[in-house]
């Protein structure tokens, strides 16, 4: 099993681009399947979930080619309606590709994705919203049966919480669906907005994405477009920390600062200096890290819960206290006791995580329990004394393209090994 080695205490500076969204290309993805025609995206992440997702495409009967960051998804005829268990399991967020299977096919067989390392993760908004768009889903034995007697048709839904992916799931099967869906508290995340302005360059016929409502005027027919998949938010915050809590310097280009506001209010309240461009941000860290007070992960444009391990790694550098309320996922501390191995001073009080910065970090043999929670690990090694190891870290990989090569490229002593 690969491990990240880290020698800490180098202080980071340089320029970085900042990598394609993970959390919309899987999305745009499954959209791909809707598209009577070809469909290129281009600035596409090269990690395990996306070759995931071309593997499933693949199953559905879609033609698909890789080359470099840019993904080519044919599907004229679409054959499949079945995603295999096993890719299933791989990677969860696959629920995505209901909304579309249904919407082209008329039929969709993928197994109860169950629960992950961050808790329960129940699909119950995704079922009752297809419910209501006329789908009829039975689940035996941890598999979901789904299909639509007479086809998909607009509806009136509430959702009793913003879910990303159920509202992503909603708009691909509204897509081609007979008549209008409005999906009301719907997930305002800019990978929604994504999805909907790569539907609407394909032909669809979508408003208010963006907002808490949402419109979806279904169409006969999509074809195909090239589209540029948007920069990775949760990516940039990852290395405007890494150079955040080594005091260093960083300009981060290709990314969307707008995305990224609260998580850059966060920053200058520790006392770094961050200024934003159309195409670039630039953050300055400081040698003495300020605690933040509270922050609560919260629904976009709220503080994301994918950057709650990032601002904990960086909150241990403060010189005070500072809280975290985690009210998104039920179950996303993993990396907390990890970091407590290399010295933090952080409290668990279910749902509230209380950060007493310390002076100093030291390197430690850590294991990455989920994606980010594994991202916040190499960011204490980067600042701590010594040599930390973090192992697990194909988890590490499905979020991030080559992570050591990026950091190394700001001046990082890390090691794949
Ligand atoms: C997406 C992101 C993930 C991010 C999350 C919240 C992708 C691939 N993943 O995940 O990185 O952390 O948004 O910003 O884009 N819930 C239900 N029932 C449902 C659906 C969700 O109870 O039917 C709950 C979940 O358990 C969770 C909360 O709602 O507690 C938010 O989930 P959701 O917004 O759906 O997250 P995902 O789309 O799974």
């Amino acid at each position: 099993m690969q491990k990240l080695v880290i020698n800490g205490e180098k202080r980071l500076c340089g320029e970085l681009k900042v990598q394609g969204a993970k959390n919309s290309a899987l999305p745009l993805l499954a959209a791909c399947m809707l598209v009577n025609g070809e469909t290129r995206l281009t600035n596409c992440p090269r990690l395990s979930d996306v070759f995931a997702a071309v593997r499933i495409l693949g199953c559905l009967g879609c033609k698909c080619s890789v080359s470099g960051d840019s993904v080519t998804v044919s599907a004229q005829q679409p054959c499949g309606c079945c995603v295999p268990e096993e890719l299933m399991r791989e990677m969860r967020s696959s629920i995505v590709f209901l909304g579309a299977v249904l919407g082209r096919v008329g039929e969709c067989m993928l197994s109860f994705p169950g629960g992950c390392e961050l808790g329960p993760r129940p699909i119950d908004m995704h079922l009752f919203a297809l419910r209501k768009m006329g789908a009829v889903i039975t689940e035996q034995h941890g598999e979901l049966m789904c299909s639509c007697p007479v086809g998909l048709h607009g509806a009136d839904i509430t959702l009793p919480f913003p879910s990303v992916g159920a509202t992503e799931n909603i708009i691909l099967a509204a897509a081609l669906a007979d008549g209008d869906t409005i999906i009301k508290n719907a997930a305002r995340e800019p990978e929604i907005t994504d999805l909907a302005n790569f539907l609407l360059r394909c032909g669809a016929r979508i408003s208010g994405a963006g907002s808490d409502t949402i419109t979806v005027r279904g169409v006969q027919s999509l074809h195909g477009c090239e589209y540029s998949v948007m920069p990775d938010r949760i990516a940039a915050c990852t290395y405007l920390t890494a150079a955040a809590i080594t005091g260093g310097e960083i300009t981060l280009t290709g990314a969307e600062a707008s995305d990224l506001d609260s998580f850059l209010k966060v920053l200058e309240l520790s006392g770094c200096s961050v200024y934003t461009y159309s195409d670039r941000i630039f953050l300055s860290g400081t040698p003495t890290l300020r605690p933040v007070g509270m922050v609560r992960t919260m629904p976009y444009p709220g503080f994301p819960t994918d950057a709650q391990a990032l601002a904990t790694a960086l909150l241990t550098q403060a010189r005070g206290t500072s809280v975290i309320v985690e009210t998104i996922f039920e179950n996303r501390f993993h990396h907390v006791s990890e970091l407590v191995r290399m010295g933090a001073n952080i409290r668990v009080e279910g749902k509230v995580a209380i950060i007493e910065g310390v002076k100093d970090l030291y390197g430690a043999n850590v294991m990455a329990a989920d994606l980010r929670g594994g991202a916040a690990l190499v960011l204490a090694g980067l600042a701590a004394q010594g040599t930390t190891t973090v192992s697990n870290i194909r988890l590490i990989d499905r979020g991030y393209e080559e992570i050591e090569k990026a950091l190394a490229s700001l001046g990082a002593d890390i090691e794949r090994k």
